[in-house]
């Protein structure tokens, strides 16, 4: 062929493929790969004796990085037998390298992720090189996939049935290369590109020839096939132990996956690939795996590459930031700016304030060392990068200012009075409100336009989503730098306007209102927190309420009810308010800062929900239709989304898709709050429908906004 992807080197018999694909970033298993791999294996096979041994490396600064996902977007379930065909044809290649009657070395150079550690596994021994960032693995899980290249059939016969199961393909876990070493999953370490190219060659020269035969290890697969009395007992637990871990919410990859590999123990190696493929087809060709890749991947790729971010500004880089308020969200922006690179002045009210701040952030750090995942001294250089204070002289020459101090607009103003003569004159302004209004702030501080909300999740550290709120008068360019700087810092920026609430907490709060409302009809209350699972939040809401505590729901739906009142606008009070009032009023039961919610609560821990709901809100029931409770759950949180969209409060599917994930535990399997009305089976027509019953049935929340009916999708995608 003409375009071949895998460039070849030859000396001594030895041939050197470098696999580079010209037009993507990253080389993935796609036609062109395939046409290549063909064209490379019928060149190989016509150097008959004269082949020594074959080394696969990568032009690339990654080794190889999987299926492509774009075709397997498009993979519908009438697309299930060329799907099936193309991924036999992968593995009929991979088959065709590890058969190879001479040593064939994967050069690992970059991160070998999914379809590009399946082709390594296909070679007969794997050398990485120790970079940073390198990491091998199989995520597929992750994307509600399973390896179909090979790989669970591969890791199973390499590793044993549990390992392979537990550490590699259920987890989907990355690993680093010290990591995957220890596991078996690779053979050997190089720190330079130099010495891996010389220790692919020193192997091939030592290994013997006619490896490839001994290539099917079926009789010994480490700790014996499923049928093995010992390896058959461990089953049982396994299938329970991913009911537990996804508590009924869908999880197809998982079962899948665990199906595939325990089948493939009982067969012959190429009977066990066809196996592998089945189950791959049928995820591939799903609606999950579309979903989960739409919001956790493209959408995610979408909202970093700024799709929101006001175009035709420069990039912007801050260098110092003056972080106010040295609290729990303040220690976090602090650590995290640190970690970016920043330097940090942590200012507080007093000095053992601020430097309490800080030692937060040692404590993180020093933690980081403990596990090995960060030498101390650069953990001691970050730490250095922070300056706590008391005295705002400190903060001169700093570009950036994050507020975190107590939620209060007069006090916010006041710091803000404190600093702003003193940073510098075109600084950044943020607050990192969780409800105020960043208008009305903006205006009390003066600098309107450079004045923007970064609206932080806790711990700040661990958190990847930042909501950005753009205010009333706050400027494009300022939209930009934010936007910048939140990248600075590692993190996933969504944009949203200044509506109650910004898009996060806005959204969750229909859900939890609906499932305080569920408690008011007399559900019983186990059965909202099992809706709540079999839904894939991660925990059931009552409990999330009492983390939250009661009064912060019902303080931001009394705002929303106020500016009802004040504009005129239509307002219907949701029944889970007054669910709400009597737990705080009548019950005294907060939430669990205040040691009674919904649960209740022993030293600080659950301790089984409060017996009292009955007594307090009437007798309760089991739910008839539990299907109906997941769906309200859902439904309230997706329907909110669609009128965010629709009043522009949020700029793009894609902020929605990501913030929602993120931000607020919308189920990943959905691909998010906006990806789930498209997903949703029997499509937006469909989601409407049952939208519209929820709207006659509970109350008018549910009514679906016009642009869902109007519009083939939520907005167009980027
Ligand atoms: P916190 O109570 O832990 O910390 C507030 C800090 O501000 C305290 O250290 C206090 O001494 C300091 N402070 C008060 N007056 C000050 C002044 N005049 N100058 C300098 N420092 C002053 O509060 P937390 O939880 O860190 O919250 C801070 C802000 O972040 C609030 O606006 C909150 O709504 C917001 N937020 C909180 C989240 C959370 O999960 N806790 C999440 C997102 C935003």
């Amino acid at each position: 062929m003409s375009n071949n992807i895998i460039d070849w080197a030859e000396t001594g018999g030895v041939v050197t493929l470098t696999i580079d694909d010209p037009t993507q970033s990253v080389n993935t298993m796609n036609a062109a790969y395939l046409e290549s791999m063909d064209a490379t294996l019928a060149r190989i096979g016509g150097m008959g004796e004269a082949l020594k041994g074959v080394i696969i490396a990568s032009g690339k600064s990654t080794f190889f990085a999987g299926g492509d996902l774009h075709d397997l977007l498009a993979a519908q379930p009438d697309h299930a037998v060329q799907l099936t065909d193309f991924v036999n044809a992968v593995k009929r290649q991979l088959r065709a390298i590890e058969k190879l009657d001479v040593p064939v070395v994967a050069a690992i150079n970059g991160s070998a992720l999914g379809g590009g550690l399946e082709l390594a596994l296909a070679c007969h021994r794997r050398i990485v090189l120790d970079g940073e960032g390198v990491r091998i693995g199989l995520p597929e899980v992750n994307l509600g996939l399973l390896p179909g290249g090979g790989g669970v059939v591969r890791t199973v016969r390499l590793l044993g049935l549990a390992v392979a199961l537990d550490k590699v393909l259920l987890p989907g876990t990355a690993f680093r290369p010290t990591e995957a070493l220890q596991l078996g999953l690779v053979d050997e370490i190089v720190s330079t590109p130099e010495e891996l190219v010389a220790a692919a060659r020193a192997w091939i020269d030592a290994a013997i020839t006619g490896i490839g035969q001994q290539a099917d290890p079926v009789a010994g697969i480490p700790g014996g096939t499923a049928y093995e009395p010992a390896v058959e007992a461990l089953l049982p637990g396994r299938a329970a132990g991913l009911r537990a871990r996804f508590r009924g919410a869908p999880m197809s990859a998982a079962a899948n996956i665990l199906a595939a590999a325990v089948e493939s123990t009982q067969v012959d190696i190429d009977t066990a690939f066809d196996i592998e493929t089945r189950y791959f087809v049928e995820l591939a060709t799903g609606q999950i795996a579309k979903n989960i890749i739409q919001g956790t991947f493209f959408d995610r790729q979408t909202v970093n590459a700024g799709a929101s971010r006001p175009q035709g500004f420069p990039t912007h880089t801050a260098h110092r930031v003056a972080v106010l308020g040295a609290g729990m969200m303040g220690a976090g922006i602090a650590l995290s700016s640190a970690l970016a690179g920043m330097e940090v002045v942590l200012k507080d009210l007093e000095l053992a304030h601020a430097e309490k701040g800080k030692a937060y952030a040692e404590r993180v750090l020093v933690k980081q060392v403990a596990a090995g995942r960060r030498a101390a001294a650069d953990a001691e250089a970050i730490l250095a990068r922070i300056t706590p204070t008391a005295d705002v002289a400190d903060l001169s020459g700093c570009d950036l200012v994050i507020e975190a101090v107590f939620e209060d607009p007069d006090l916010k103003a006041k710091v803000f009075g404190e600093v702003v003569d003193i940073v510098s004159p075109d600084a950044l302004l943020c607050s990192n409100t969780s409800t105020l209004p960043i208008s009305a702030l903006a205006r009390s501080v003066g600098r309107s336009a450079d004045f923007i909300g970064l609206h932080f999740f806790s711990p700040v550290e661990r958190m990847e989503l930042v909501e950005i709120i753009v205010g009333e008068r706050t400027s494009d360019a300022t939209v930009a730098k934010a936007f910048d700087v939140v990248r600075q810092l590692g993190k996933t920026p969504i944009v949203v306007g200044d509506g109650r609430g910004f898009f996060t907490s806005r959204v969750i709060l229909s859900r939890l209102l609906e499932a305080a409302a569920m408690v008011g009809e007399g559900i019983a209350p186990m059965s909202i927190e099992q809706a709540s699972q079999q839904a894939g939040y991660p925990v059931g809401t009552l409990a999330l309420l009492d983390e939250l505590t009661l009064t912060l729901p019902h303080k931001i739906y009394g705002q929303f009810r106020e500016e009802a009142q004040r504009t005129g606008a239509e307002f219907a009070e949701h029944p889970g308010d007054r669910v709400l009032e009597s737990m705080i009023d009548d019950a005294k039961r907060a939430g669990r800062a205040a040691g009674a919610g919904f649960y209740e609560y022993v030293e600080g821990k659950r301790a089984g929900l409060w017996p009292g709901l009955e007594e307090a809100f009437g007798p309760t029931r089991p739910a008839e239709d539990l299907q109906e409770l997941v769906d309200r759950l859902l439904f309230a949180e997706a329907v909110d989304t669609a009128r965010c969209l629709e009043s522009g409060l949020l700029r793009s599917t894609a902020d929605a898709n990501v913030g929602s994930i993120l931000g607020i535990g919308f189920p990943a399997w959905t691909g998010g709050a906006a990806q789930f009305i498209d997903g949703y089976p029997g499509g937006r027509d469909a989601f409407v429908t049952r939208a519209t019953q929820f709207a006659d049935k509970f109350g008018p929340w549910f009514s679906p906004p016009a642009s869902l009916s109007e519009t083939q999708s939520v907005a167009v995608r980027a």
